[in-house]
């Protein structure tokens, strides 16, 4: 599945916007499954593959918020943390009660909404922080992200 991440959700920064359009592929499948009605067969696969990928995506924010003295890190931080602890409830029901129609539809509502929100306004609250220090560490041929 071809999948672009929309318009008012590219930060302008390579290396995060494609990990931001994995994570939002992924949900898309998410939503294709579930009204194929398949979205049971497949909830254990794609949140085990969220999760990989949301892992890496906040590692990589959070390093160069700390790298570059982010002053809203704390907070950006604790909206990971509270994503985080919401994803692993998630998973702990699927483990143990299984899949169900209802954990898929909670599940995809909840992805979608909080990529939108989080993209949408925290992260980019950062990159348009973060961009310019970019910039000038890649000038100064300092490794980093693919701008
Ligand atoms: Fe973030």
């Amino acid at each position: 599945m071809i999948y672009e991440l929309p318009d008012e959700l590219r930060l302008g920064v390579s290396g995060i916007d494609e990990q931001h359009r994995q994570i939002f592929m992924v949900t898309a499948q998410m939503r294709l499954a579930r009204d194929r009605g398949e979205g049971e067969k497949r909830l254990f696969a794609l949140l085990a593959f969220l999760n990989q990928h949301l892992h890496d995506n906040f590692t990589r924010e959070e390093t160069f918020m700390i790298r570059y003295g982010y002053d809203q890190y704390q907070d950006h931080l604790a909206r990971h943390q509270e994503f985080a602890e919401k994803f692993a409830e998630f998973q702990t029901s699927l483990q143990c009660h299984g899949p169900s129609l209802r954990l898929v539809v909670q599940t995809t509502r909840f992805l979608s909404d909080w990529l939108k929100e989080h993209i949408g306004i925290t992260d980019r609250a950062m990159i348009e922080f973060l961009k310019p220090l970019l910039l000038e560490a890649k000038a100064a041929g300092e490794k980093i992200w693919r701008m």
